[in-house]
C-alpha cells in the first residue's frame, strides 16, 4: 500500500463553483477540474437518525462526501492524528484519499450525504477492523 494516501493533511474541504442569481444558487463540479479523480459511483445517505456510520477505511477509494441537506460531523484519522469536520455547507466538499479511517455522526434529522466515490463498489477494497487499519498505516 506504499501509494495510499494515509495522509490527513491531503483531506481538504474543496470549494464548489457557485452560481447565485434572483431565482437562487446553482452549484456544479466536473471531474477532473473541482473533484481530483474521474467519478464512477455516486451514493447518498438519508433518512439518517442517530446512528454513527462509516468505521472503516479504504484502500484504494478515493472520495468526496458533500452536506446537501442538513448538517453532520466526520472524523477524518490516518492512524497517527485526527481532524474533526462538521460539514453543512452546501457548497463544499471534503476530500477524503484512500487509507483514511472514517466516522460519520451527529447527522441532524433533515441531513442528507452525498458521496462521489472514486470506482465502484467493492467489499474487498473495504478495510473494518481499526487495529488491522493501524497496522497499516505503521
Ligand atoms: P457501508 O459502506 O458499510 O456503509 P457506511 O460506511 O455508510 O456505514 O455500506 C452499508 C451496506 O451497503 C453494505 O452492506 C455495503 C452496501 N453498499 C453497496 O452495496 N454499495 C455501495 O455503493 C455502498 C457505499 C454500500
Amino acid at each position: 500500500m506504499k501509494n495510499n494516501c494515509f495522509n490527513l493533511h491531503k483531506c481538504k474541504i474543496i470549494e464548489f463553483p457557485t452560481i447565485a442569481d434572483e431565482r437562487g444558487n446553482l452549484t456544479f463540479l466536473e471531474s477532473s477540474n473541482q473533484i481530483p479523480f474521474d467519478i464512477k459511483r455516486i451514493y447518498y445517505l438519508h433518512n439518517n437518525n442517530n446512528s454513527s456510520r462509516g468505521a472503516h477505511a479504504h484502500k484504494a477509494l478515493n472520495q468526496i462526501v458533500i452536506s446537501i441537506s442538513g448538517s453532520f460531523e466526520i472524523k477524518l484519522d490516518d492512524g497517527k492524528k485526527y481532524k474533526t469536520f462538521k460539514l453543512s455547507n452546501k457548497n463544499q466538499g471534503l476530500f477524503i484519499c484512500s487509507m483514511i479511517w472514517r466516522d460519520l455522526f451527529n447527522f441532524s434529522e433533515d441531513s442528507v450525504c452525498l458521496v462521489l466515490a472514486s470506482d465502484f463498489y467493492k467489499e474487498s477494497d473495504y478495510i473494518r477492523s481499526y487495529q488491522e487499519f493501524l497496522s497499516y498505516s505503521e
